[in-house]
């Protein structure tokens, strides 16, 4: 089982952005919790941030000629803007399952559309850092 942990922009600034939405653990604590769990669960995982909309598709892409079996994603704000990751998402037909760290079904209306989401196999949303956990759950079990 090969699994892709794809982070959209900004999300590298964890840590210093806004704590009170998104806590104070970094990228590197989060990339760190994912390998430790992927050790302990024996699949195989790549993590990867981009603050740039055409190398996320660039990335979900090469999943694709990589034989990746699943993608966690969180697009960061190009979740609500891009119907290019959507597209890339339905032209590589890889199982995903959307993240956010925040509660965004709480907050601003611009916050409210996920293009990504349809799709999505699930999503997962203001479950903080163990949110990827969960997401990388739901990937395991098929
Ligand atoms: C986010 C929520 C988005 O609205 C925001 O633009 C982000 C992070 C989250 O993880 O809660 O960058 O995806």
């Amino acid at each position: 089982m090969k699994l892709l942990v794809l982070n959209g922009p900004n999300l590298n600034m964890l840590g210093i952005r806004e704590p009170a939405i998104y806590g104070k653990a970094t990228y590197a604590n989060l990339v760190h919790m994912i390998e430790d769990y992927a050790r302990e669960r024996g699949f195989e995982v790549e993590c990867c941030q981009s603050n740039h909309e055409g190398a996320l598709v660039d990335k979900i892409q090469q999943a694709y000629f990589d034989g990746v079996d699943g993608i966690v994603f969180n697009p960061g704000a190009y979740t609500h803007t891009s119907i290019a990751l959507l597209d890339a998402l339905k032209a590589v037909g890889i199982p995903c399952v959307e993240v956010h760290i925040s509660d965004v079904s709480q907050r601003e209306d611009f916050r409210q559309t996920s293009y990504i989401r349809q799709a999505c196999k699930a999503s997962v949303i203001g479950r903080g850092l163990e949110g990827y956990i969960d997401a990388i759950d739901i990937l395991l079990q098929k």
